[in-house]
Parts: C-alpha cells; sequence; structure tokens
C-alpha cells in the first residue's frame, strides 16, 4: 500500500467530530477506498475539551502547529468568512498541504485567492461540504455536468429556510412562531439572520456559479432575499394556485447576462423541487441537452457533512487534485450580471387594503401604467372599510415593472401594507 495520508483537523464541532469518528470507526473501509490509510496527525480546538475524543498525541494547541505539522492535508473547520480561516488556508497552501475546507463564506469572498494560490502550488483546495452538506454537487459540476455547458441552476440551499417554510404550510403557523420553535428544537441558530436573511443561501449560490459557469464566485452582484416577509396567507394562496414557497438560489444564463439572485419564489406542486421538505437540500441543474438533474438530500448535520468532507480527502488520496473550480483559478471570468430587475416571470402578488370602492381599479391602473398585465385575481372575505387581501397572478413581465408598479401602489393610503411580490419560477 501506497504511504498513509496524513491529516491534520482545525475546529471539532460537530462536522470535526464527525470526521474524526468516522475515519476512526470506518478507517479500514475508508483506507480500502483511499488506496491509502488515512492518518489523523494533528487536530486542534479552541474547546481544550474536545481533546477527549483524540488521541492525546495529535491534539496541538494552535492553528499555526496544524499549519505546520507533518500533515499532507489540513481540513479547515472553523468557519468565518475572515480572520482564523482564510490565514489557515493560506498558511497551510503556502507549507505545501492540501486544503479540504467546509467554509462556504471564505470560499465565496476568497475562494479564487486561494484557488490561484493552491494551483501554484499544485496543491488541491477541495469544499463539497461547503454546499449543500452531503449532495456531491460540488462533484457533480466540476467533474461531470460540464459537457454542454450549464445553463441554469435552481437551488433549496438553506435547510433552516426549507424547514420553517414547511412547517409555516403544515401548521399555519407565522414565520416567528415557527422561528422560535426551530431555535428550540437546534435547526435554527440562537442568531438565524444569515439563514433566514439568505445570506448562507448567497454563499452557497456563488460557489455553485463559479463551478456551474466558471466565473468568479460574485457576492457582491447578486440580490438577495429573505423568508421573513412570507406569511401563511401566502403560502396558503400559493397553494390555492398549485404552487409552494421555496427559497431559491438560481443562477440562469440570459440574453441580458447571467441572472442571479437568491429569493422566495412559487415553484409548482409536484417538481421536484417543490417537493423538497423539511430540512432537506434540492438543487436543479440544467446541462441543455444532457439535462436536467436534480439532487436532493440532507444539507447539514454531523454525518452528511462529514461524508462530503471524508469524500474529498479520499479524492486527494488518490491523487485527484484538479482545479478547484474545475477550471484554472485565474482563467475563471467576471461576472457579466444581467441589469438589476431584468429576471422575467409571472409574479404572484399580495395587497393588504382597504375594503372600498375603487381599491381594485386604483392597483389595476397602476400595474397596467408599467404594462403589467393580470392573469388572475382573488379577493377573500368582505369587510366594508377594513383590511381585507387582494392576490393576483400577473402574465410574465420583469422585476423592476413589477417594483415600480408597487412602489406606487404602496403609497397610496387605502394600502394599509407593504405589498408582496414573489416570483412564480419555472419549472
Ligand atoms: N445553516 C445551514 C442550513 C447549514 O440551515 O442549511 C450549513 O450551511
Amino acid at each position: 500500500m501506497n504511504a498513509p495520508l496524513k491529516i491534520a483537523i482545525a475546529g471539532l464541532g460537530t462536522v470535526g467530530g464527525g470526521v474524526v469518528k468516522a475515519l476512526t470507526a470506518r478507517g479500514e473501509a475508508l483506507s480500502g477506498r483511499a488506496g491509502r490509510k488515512l492518518e489523523i496527525v494533528a487536530a486542534c480546538d479552541r474547546d481544550e475539551s474536545k481533546k477527549s475524543g483524540l488521541d492525546a498525541r495529535v491534539w496541538v494547541n494552535d492553528l499555526h502547529a496544524i499549519a505546520q505539522s507533518a500533515a499532507d492535508v489540513v481540513v479547515e473547520l472553523i468557519g468565518g468568512e475572515n480572520g482564523a480561516a482564510p490565514s489557515l488556508v493560506e498558511e497551510s497552501l503556502k507549507a505545501g498541504k492540501h486544503v479540504v475546507t467546509a467554509n462556504k463564506a471564505m470560499m465565496a469572498r476568497h475562494g479564487v485567492r486561494l484557488a490561484v494560490l493552491a494551483e501554484e502550488k499544485n496543491l488541491a483546495l477541495k469544499f463539497e461540504a461547503a454546499v449543500a452538506g452531503g449532495i456531491p454537487i460540488v462533484k457533480s459540476l466540476r467533474e461531470s455536468l460540464f459537457v454542454y455547458g450549464v445553463s441554469a441552476i435552481r437551488g433549496i440551499l438553506n435547510g433552516t429556510c426549507n424547514y420553517i417554510l414547511t412547517q409555516m404550510e403544515a401548521t399555519g403557523r407565522s414565520f416567528e412562531e415557527v422561528l422560535k420553535d426551530a431555535q428550540r428544537l437546534g435547526y435554527a441558530e440562537a442568531d438565524p439572520t444569515l439563514d433566514v436573511g439568505g445570506g448562507d443561501t448567497a454563499h452557497k449560490l456563488a460557489l455553485l456559479t463559479g463551478l456551474a459557469f466558471g466565473v468568479k464566485p460574485d457576492l457582491d452582484g447578486m440580490a438577495v432575499q429573505g423568508i421573513a416577509h412570507i406569511t401563511p396567507e401566502d403560502i396558503s394562496f400559493a397553494r390555492e394556485f398549485g404552487y409552494r414557497i421555496k427559497l431559491l438560489g438560481i443562477a440562469k444564463i440570459t440574453p441580458q447576462g447571467l441572472d442571479l439572485r437568491v429569493q422566495p419564489a412559487m415553484v409548482n406542486a409536484g417538481t421536484p423541487l417543490a417537493d423538497v421538505d423539511g430540512v432537506f437540500n434540492g438543487i436543479v441543474a440544467d446541462t441543455k441537452q444532457a439535462g436536467p438533474y436534480f439532487f436532493e438530500g440532507r444539507g447539514a448535520g454531523e454525518a452528511p457533512t462529514a461524508n462530503a468532507v471524508i469524500a474529498d480527502i479520499v479524492d486527494i488520496a488518490r491523487g485527484n487534485r484538479g482545479p478547484a473550480f474545475g477550471v484554472p483559478a485565474a482563467s475563471l471570468l467576471t461576472l457579466t450580471a444581467a441589469p438589476a430587475g431584468s429576471a422575467s416571470s409571472p409574479f404572484y402578488l399580495r395587497f393588504q387594503v382597504l375594503d372600498v370602492p375603487g381599491v381594485l381599479a386604483e392597483i389595476a391602473g397602476h400595474l397596467a401604467k408599467w404594462r403589467v398585465s393580470i392573469e388572475s385575481m382573488i379577493q377573500r372575505g368582505r369587510a366594508p372599510g377594513e383590511a381585507v387581501s387582494i392576490v393576483m397572478i400577473t402574465h410574465e413581465t420583469t422585476h423592476a415593472a413589477v417594483a415600480g408598479a408597487l412602489e406606487t401602489i404602496a403609497a397610496s393610503d387605502k394600502v394599509v401594507a407593504p405589498p408582496c411580490m414573489i416570483p412564480m419560477e419555472a419549472k
């Protein structure tokens, strides 16, 4: 057998602990896959109590010792966009070590620079665990689904949001109530902003975009909206129209450029993405005449994420060291983004209005001025002088046109709450 592959692990939280456990419990089988023994030679964590699950000889006290250890591969599981994580990765690559990371924020922001460094030194930089947990979407885009090119990626990339939306649909409860439950059950962080605000999905989408389209991951050019404004009423109207609401990361080639955004969208019920429930993730990759492909699985948690990390380690052990984004990082293109607001689709619109004569005509008039054509409409209830909901589905139009009309409509004294607009995504 070949020489052992020596591994150093920084961060022994849920994922790091899972990696150690699986490498220990399934060592022989994994070494068989790798063609060589997989040996942990160094590990560290801020929390010294994490020492207990390890062979005491491998414990080191700081990240510098990880980067300068005898390891062939450094596994970065400390997280964070800036600071310790990118410093560790940089130092490790400079010290001639391959790197495996689960850090989506770091890879979305610094991935190109780190990939250039890795490639200059003929080292691997792998990040399967950074996107959609155990789903092998990074490897699939990097090593398989490139032959005819990718025309679109649509993904449910955040399990917390998908859990919340699924529970809102199942129970009819509000976003705030379900979020509190999710926090109690440990599905949502104490500070849920990155998940429910769409930032986590944005990090993952930026990475998928780099892999799918050969462009530099671009967080700054992405429109990002979360799910906090979605109401149980929206979810129930969606169902009535034959849709489900999902937080999607969308990256599409359009004649105007790459349409890149994170937002709640209406997805046709009965299609694969619509049926992704609870904490699961799902991704549709349109690969022109070779596609589409649909992936579904666990996007977080100890075993799925440790699976992704170890699969990367095994790849490196076998000598699979291709470029991090599938093409040399120095050749990644700069994104040509579609102009803001140019994304085009039918839209779901919900208005909270006073039930008075003329309100519908006023809304329809503003929509007509922006050339937004209405396909269907529902008004629920009758409450003269009180607030009622009016829901409309438009024909295909642009985001900019709907947003323009809604800005004027929102200013009306008959409209009592900010209107809600949700695009209806094609299958
Ligand atoms: N917080 C993420 C989610 C998992 O809820 O899907 C890690 O990326």
